[in-house]
């Protein structure tokens, strides 16, 4: 027997709805032939595809990043701007193809209106300079009369865009990105970029490229960045990809344990630096691209880095576990952008007929629309497995929240057993169940199920309504299951 329980004054802190965020970058089919088609007879008249269209809405998303991604160390955004019959085409470094530069920063601003969205823009730190960085903070921010703010009126766009995350930089960390730099040519260049930037736009958010590359030094990257620039830095961007490389359900199972290490790990390193130098302004986290990513290559020189992943259920449970982790590190944790979002290692799969949903965007569609805003501290206890380097997980990996406009608590569960059904009571430290409550449920025939264009419905979300008992309900988590339970509270 499991047992959760949850104290609705047990709160962790408030959840930023930015936890439930995209990255879109130029990228094999992310755009060009996934959101954008214009041509296409599912495309609205500004080119866009409407059934993904349709399907980004469905995930809530709040904020994606934007352009990239690797792409973005060599991106020249002065290229996506105007008339497009007058845009240059150019050769890609990062993924080895010619960017046409059909969609850029305004097709961008009109894609995010349409799914209500907000726009997060990277700038390139890699073979770009300060110049091009803050040229593009008053393209697209300012409200006085410039070269700039005509060229964007010419272009279409009198009012500004006002976008205000902007990252500076894309994984400078690897020796992969075009302009990598040392954790000193970084610190230093951070600092020039963010200086004009927000001299140009005060009001903008900025993010601080600082961990994707987890074998490197990033103890002393994290510390020089906030030794040098901390009065402009409003998020450490950290990224991670996990995988089952192994085959290996269970240790695969045990990823739950790397968020936990490195969000602890990050959240450490920024208490620490904030005490030895008095920084009183708050510091958060954005785990800016986070998936499940296999390295798939495609068949043929032109697909080879389209990087179109097919996902099967366990990965879908991984990407519920993101969530929890999360969830359970609301304090620190204030966005998070799941790479990407169309086509590529992404939860939305198209061709030119039309498109069908990967298992991963199940739980995304479950976490983002049914997450509370205030995350709780539950207590679990019960069957555990053991895997790895690791003995003793619990079995279900749990998150829980409270939705304070609805009083209604959400228990997020991941049952990470293959074959065992997990009977677990469900018990109120304070307060009672107002009755009924609903339990979400995603899950498939076995954890390698897939969907496809021929069977899009393998992994799907089943819903029942069932009955609590004053404090306590009684719940059986189905094995390699992801569960949201949904308890308004009396
Ligand atoms: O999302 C795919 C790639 O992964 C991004 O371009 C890069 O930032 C990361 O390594």
């Amino acid at each position: 027997m499991n047992h959760i329980k949850i104290d609705p004054d047990r709160q962790l802190g408030n959840i930023n709805p930015h936890i439930f965020g995209g990255f879109a970058e130029h990228l094999g089919r992310c755009f060009y032939g996934g959101i954008y088609e214009p041509g296409s007879p599912l495309a609205d008249e500004h080119g866009f595809r409407k059934d993904v269209l349709e399907a980004l809405s469905r995930l809530k998303m709040p904020i994606i990043r934007y352009p990239g991604g690797n792409f973005v160390s060599g991106y020249r955004w002065m290229d996506g701007v105007g008339p497009v019959e007058d845009r240059p085409a150019r050769p890609e470094l990062a993924w080895e193809t010619i960017e046409p530069n059909h969609f850029g920063t305004n097709e961008f601003i009109q894609f995010c209106r349409k799914i209500n969205t907000e726009p997060y823009f990277v700038v390139n730190c890699g073979d770009g300079d300060m110049r091009e960085a803050r040229d593009w903070v008053e393209y697209c921010n300012s409200s006085q009369e410039t070269a700039l703010t005509k060229l964007r009126s010419q272009h279409g766009f009198a009012a500004p865009h006002n976008i205000k995350y902007w990252g500076i930089g894309n994984e400078v960390d690897g020796e992969w990105q075009i302009g990598y730099k040392t954790p000193q040519e970084y610190a230093r260049a951070y600092k020039e970029f963010a200086k004009v930037m927000r001299w140009v736009d005060p009001s903008i958010k900025l993010l601080a490229s600082v961990v994707s590359n987890w074998n490197a030094e990033f103890v002393e990257r994290t510390q020089l960045l906030l030794d040098h620039a901390s009065e402009f830095i409003d998020y450490l961007a950290i990224h991670w990809y996990v995988g089952n490389p192994e085959n290996d359900f269970a240790r695969y199972m045990t990823v739950s344990e790397i968020f936990e290490e490195r969000i602890s790990a990050t959240e450490g390193l920024i208490n620490a630096m904030k005490l030895q130098r008095n920084i009183r302004r708050p510091i958060a986290i954005a785990v800016d691209e986070w998936n499940v990513w296999y390295r798939a290559r495609g068949n043929t020189l032109e697909e080879r880095n389209n990087l179109e992943e097919i996902y099967n259920l366990e990965d879908a449970l991984v990407v519920a576990m993101h969530f929890n982790a999360f969830i359970r590190h609301a304090q620190s944790v204030k966005m998070a952008n799941i790479a990407q979002i169309v086509n590529v290692i992404a939860p939305i799969f198209t061709n030119r007929e039309g498109l069908f949903l990967q298992t991963i965007y199940y739980p995304f569609e479950l976490y983002s629309r049914t997450c509370g805003n205030i995350a709780l501290d539950p207590f679990w206890k019960g069957d555990t497995f053991s895997a790895g380097d690791h003995s003793a997980l619990r079995t279900l990996d749990v998150s829980a929240s409270l939705n304070e406009a609805e009083k209604s608590l959400t228990i997020f569960v991941v049952n990470r057993s293959q074959t065992d059904a997990l009977e677990t009571t469900v018990s109120l430290e304070s307060g009672v169940f107002a009755g009924d409550f609903q339990a979400h449920v995603v899950n498939g025939p076995d954890i390698k199920a897939t969907n496809s264009f021929d069977k899009p419905n393998q992994v799907g979300i089943q819903k029942a309504v069932l009955t609590a008992e004053r404090s306590q309900l009684n719940y059986t988590f189905e094995p390699h299951s992801v569960t949201a339970l949904i308890c308004p509270l009396s």
